[in-house]
């Protein structure tokens, strides 16, 4: 079989392949500069940015399961005004699509802070962690209620131009209500899924390994949960949707493809393996080769059930 095409067609912007280095595992992009050129994927996500600076959580911040990683960064970051400067730096040295992961405490401040980017032409997508803890809500993020979920995603596009991807958590019983409430409001695809909530404690001090008591669990572990929730989100909306949880290999990405990603984010893998992504988009030339697949729609969504 000759050349395959790698390309995901997300509607608004077409990728050059559906790989996409997930918020918080991949820096601002350019600390992977070294390992390999950026202009290799498909687009990337930046770590999530708040307005001001901050410090994040205590340490312990990271911590190993079988198979998973526990994470409590506590997003910190460097403030919006400093990321721009980081953008501009890491727009001059790649051409692939930089998305922005814009966090908040309240509406106003995610709107602040996705109007900040919204005007930057370096910026290609604005990606909306709807995962936040919010402070007018008693630390209960957006994404774990359908009202909120709509509200926000309304307020952000009625006040910004870029295309706006809306990230979801699976820490919610209901998160088709969420997806639907989301695309209703305007989100022109999804991103799924944020971490699961965890708790690992320590038997010698019998207590939490975390000061916060719960982490967020990626990896490997997350795999088999997450590509049921992208199956069944992907079946409900009409919006495109991104594939994020435990990918690790181009076989991984295929398998979110068939359940109805357009595209996928990979995450933990990158923290383990600064080149994954080299690795992951050859194996999916290669297995779509093995396969005879031309191209992603010819398997997006195509699970025989
Ligand atoms: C260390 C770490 C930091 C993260 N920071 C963010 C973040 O700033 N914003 C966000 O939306 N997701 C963040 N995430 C979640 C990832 O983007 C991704 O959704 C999650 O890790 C699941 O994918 P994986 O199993 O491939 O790692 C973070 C994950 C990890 C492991």
């Amino acid at each position: 079989m000759g050349a395959v095409d790698l390309s995901a067609d997300l509607g608004f912007i077409r990728l050059k392949n559906p790989v996409i280095p997930a918020s918080g595992t991949f820096g601002y992009g350019e600390e992977f500069q070294p390992f390999f050129d950026l202009d290799i994927l498909g687009a990337f996500v930046l770590k999530g940015i708040y307005k001001k600076p901050r410090k994040g959580n205590p340490p312990p911040r990271l911590h190993e399961t079988a198979s998973g990683l526990l994470n409590s960064i506590g997003l910190a970051g460097p403030g919006a005004d400093e990321l721009k400067t980081i953008i501009k730096r890491v727009a001059a040295v790649t051409s692939t699509p930089i998305i922005v992961n814009v966090c908040g405490e309240s509406d106003e401040e995610y709107q602040e802070v996705a109007e900040i980017f919204d005007e930057m032409e370096e910026v290609a997508m604005l990606e909306l962690n709807i995962s936040c803890p919010n402070v007018q809500e008693g630390g209960k993020c957006p994404a774990q209620d359908d009202k909120h979920t709509y509200r926000l995603v309304k307020r952000i596009k009625d006040n910004t131009c870029k295309p706006l991807m809306v990230k979801l958590t699976p820490n919610t019983s209901n998160i088709i209500s969420i997806a639907l409430s989301a695309e209703e409001a305007g989100a022109d695809c999804l991103s799924l899924v944020n971490t699961f909530l965890g708790l690992a404690v320590d038997l010698k001090t019998r207590a939490p390994v975390f000061k916060n008591v719960f982490a967020g669990l990626s990896g490997p572990a997350i795999k088999p949960l997450a590509l049921k929730l992208v199956w069944e989100v992907a079946k409900s909306v009409s919006i495109p949707v991104i594939g994020i949880g435990g990918i690790f290999t181009g076989k991984d990405v295929l398998e979110y493809i068939l359940v109805g990603a357009a595209a996928v984010q990979t995450g933990t893998v990158n923290m383990v393996e600064p080149c994954a992504s080299v690795r992951i988009i050859d194996e999916i030339e290669y297995l779509m080769k093995e396969l005879q697949i031309k191209n992603l729609n010819e398997i997006k969504g195509t699970l025989r059930i």
